[in-house]
């Protein structure tokens, strides 16, 4: 087994915790978060693991040979520094730093170090894309010419903390310019976006993007949070649809199932499997296995995360030059925060508890 220590305990340190404890090959042994409310937390999950509000404990403690590393940007490159330097592992949530220039930095450290550093770029680990892919490679659809991805729900709000990952398109969408690459396989050459500032907001909060990779391949992503916050039954629309010169595969989701179609030459097939929520359960066992093995099985990398979200904040800073207009007031925003407030089952609701005590608004 082995042993974890996790830095950073809100919405993702919790849910790769409970994916840690449930696997065989890992021992979680310390717990670190400056929030009371989310230490307390830890300590139900967790008993017999060491909670602390100081991460040096837990880069000191050579019992620890990996920390993860889920707080949120603007800390992660020092703790990725002093992980290193103590001879750790690292699990790393993305993006893996608050700016273009200290994310490559961290590639230069990550690449100049023998350790194995894995980062949560998801759709690297889900089994839909990697059905896709295969059929891709199998000449089903012919020759790949259109990746198109949407991913629209009533999520994460202005406001709502992520403040060091940007705006929606950065903070979300650097997954989806991440797997049009991955398809792809190819680097982004051109693009043109467009967005809109919802509710009179400062940023865009949906962007609409599209362009050219190296190998003639085109694209669009869609991606917002902006999809019906008030509807009395609220819903969402998500998908990839890759066209060829002779077929298409396509995948949609309802975040408990995907559903993925193959239209090919020789193939027709529907397959409906589990979604996986972020695929936690996959990264952590690809990383450890890995570990093991002591070379990367297939766990996503400091570099593609990097080169994704660049890209992420390029093509915002690209439909702020193309003039996002403003629609909509900022009391819809806060009717919105309002009711976010109240749900009990929605789309990545925040955890408010440990967010009220941050910001001390109790
Ligand atoms: N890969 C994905 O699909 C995905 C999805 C959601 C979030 N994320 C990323 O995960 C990270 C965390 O997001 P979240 O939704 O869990 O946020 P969150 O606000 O719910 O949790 C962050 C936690 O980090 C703690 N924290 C803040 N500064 C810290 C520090 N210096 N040391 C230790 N702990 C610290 C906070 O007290 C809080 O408990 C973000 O970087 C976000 O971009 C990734």
């Amino acid at each position: 087994m082995l042993n974890i220590g996790i830095i950073g305990f809100g919405r993702m340190g919790q849910k790769f915790c409970k994916e840690l404890l449930v696997s065989p090959m890992w021992n979680v042994t310390h717990i670190c978060d400056p929030s009371p409310e989310a230490r307390r937390t830890a300590a139900k999950m967790v008993p017999d693991a060491l909670i602390t509000f100081d991460e040096d404990v837990i880069f000191a403690d050579p019992s620890v040979d990996v920390v993860g590393l889920f707080a949120l940007a603007d800390s992660r490159p020092e703790q990725i520094s002093k992980g290193l330097a103590a001879g750790k592992h690292l699990l790393l949530e993305k993006p893996v730093a608050e700016t273009i220039e200290a994310e490559w930095d961290v590639v230069r450290m990550v690449e100049s170090s023998d350790r194995m550093v894995a980062v949560n770029m998801f759709n690297r680990s889900a089994w839909y894309h990697k059905v896709i892919m295969d059929f891709i490679r199998e000449g089903q659809i012919g020759e790949l010419a259109i990746v198109r991805i949407c991913h629209m729900t009533p999520g994460h709000m202005p406001q709502e903390g992520h403040g060091p990952e940007g705006p929606a398109f950065h903070d979300c969408g650097m997954h989806y310019v991440d797997a049009a690459r991955m398809y792809a396989g190819s680097e982004y050459k051109t693009f043109h976006a467009q967005g809109i500032r919802m509710w009179s907001h400062t940023d865009p909060w949906w962007v609409q993007v599209h362009g050219t990779f190296d190998n003639g391949v085109v694209f669009d992503i869609t991606q917002g949070f902006v999809y019906g916050h008030m509807a009395e039954q609220q819903t969402h629309n998500c998908y990839v649809d890759i066209i060829g010169t002779k077929g298409i595969a396509r995948m949609t989701h309802d975040f408990k199932n995907a559903t993925v179609e193959l239209h090919g030459t020789g193939r027709t097939e529907k397959i409906v499997k589990e979604f996986g929520d972020k695929k936690i359960d996959v990264l952590v066992d690809v990383f450890a296995r890995s570990i093991i093995a002591g070379r990367n099985l297939g766990f996503p990398q400091v570099r593609d995360s990097v080169v994704a979200s660049e890209m992420a904040w390029r093509m915002l800073d690209d439909a702020v030059a193309n003039g996002s207009p403003c629609i909509g007031r900022v009391e819809d925003m806060d009717e919105i925060m309002t009711r976010r407030r109240t749900l009990s089952n929605g789309y990545s609701l925040p955890v408010w508890k440990i967010l009220d005590e941050k910001t001390d608004k109790r």
